[in-house]
């Protein structure tokens, strides 16, 4: 029996995609380019699993000539770039991979706070360009952590980890989502606010909140203005959760004092973008995850979401358990 054909975007770690290699036939799309290339999407019509990366659209359009499919298995864990309702209408299974990023995230996003508050790329700079010129007591001053306060918005696992590792530098933590959590309340001592008085209170903001038609453009510039001229703005998050236009005139006229974005919109953000001259901007691109333990675990999981599709067993990790019934 031939073995089921599996177009993969983009390669995987090797150790990987290498213990699929005996149980599919596997089309492997470029490393560098976003998207599905066209010599995967001419196999759509005989493809029967899908491993796919958040830079891939999987919409009605592209499912329409897949009338193959029985697994889609997205390599992260969101899945914004997926039409799941048109998956789900297909009864195609989708998986992602959660739990496995959440400390390499919440790592990244205390990178993101602690480098904005201490002004780390502008001091590197400074110092390897010769403006190093004697010790200063008014030099490179960056805000205090111990006693300020975080606001996280979001508070699943990622949103959590963050807090614990922030309740280690002396922040106080405030929370937002739309169904507030008082047991996590309780277990990490941290306070729940509505979103204004979030972003009001709050010295540093950090986003944790998947993307969704809720959170799209939730800070924009009315949310912007409500912060403090001091604070600091974090997103390890999807960059349409806030208003990139917005995010520039708020870094520019100082409605807020710094920005650490490890996602932004659009995604990859051109070079020449407004956010890359601003000194009080650090843009970082989408590492997240990247570390080598992370993203061999999401391989790991990926490939076992993929496998279970193609066996039709439920998957381990799955975004749309309703189609089992
Ligand atoms: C995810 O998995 O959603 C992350 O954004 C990848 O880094």
């Amino acid at each position: 029996m031939a073995l089921p054909l599996v177009l993969m975007t983009h390669p995987l770690p090797q150790d990987w995609v290498a213990s699929l290699q005996s149980r599919v036939r596997l089309l492997v799309g470029p490393a560098e380019l976003p998207g599905f290339a066209p010599h995967l999407l001419e196999q759509l019509n005989e493809a029967e699993g899908i491993v796919s990366m958040l830079i891939d659209k999987v919409d009605d359009a592209l499912l329409s000539h897949a009338p193959h499919l029985r697994v889609v298995s997205n390599y992260a864990v969101g899945y914004d770039n997926i039409d799941v309702p048109a998956c789900t209408r297909r009864k195609i299974p989708v998986g992602n991979t959660p739990g496995v990023l959440t400390d390499a995230t919440a790592d990244l996003a205390m990178t993101l706070l602690l480098s904005c508050a201490r002004g780390i790329v502008k001091a590197a700079m400074d110092a390897r360009s010769g403006h190093w010129r004697t010790w200063t007591p008014t030099g490179w001053l960056g805000a205090d952590l111990r006693g300020a306060t975080l606001g996280i918005i979001g508070m699943g696992k990622i949103g959590r980890a963050v807090a614990e590792r922030a309740k280690g530098f002396g922040l106080n933590i405030v929370y937002f989502k739309p169904k507030r959590e008082p047991e996590i309340e309780s277990m990490l001592g941290i306070r729940y606010l509505p979103l204004d008085g979030l972003l009001q209170e709050s010295d540093f903001v950090s986003l944790h909140c998947p993307l969704t038609p809720q959170t799209r453009g939730l800070i924009n510039e009315a949310a912007l203005q409500k912060m403090k001229r001091t604070a600091i703005l974090v997103n390890t998050a999807r960059g349409p959760v806030v208003v990139t236009e917005a995010l520039v005139r708020a870094l520019k006229e100082g409605w807020i004092a710094g920005a650490g974005i490890d996602v932004t919109d659009p995604e990859p953000l051109p070079m020449g973008h407004p956010l890359y001259d601003l000194q009080n901007c650090l843009v970082i691109p989408h590492i997240g995850s990247a570390t080598h333990g992370t993203r061999r675990r999401m391989a790991e999981m990926a490939c076992e979401n993929l496998l279970a599709g193609l066996e039709g067993r439920i998957l381990p990790n799955c975004v749309n358990r309703e189609i089992y019934g």
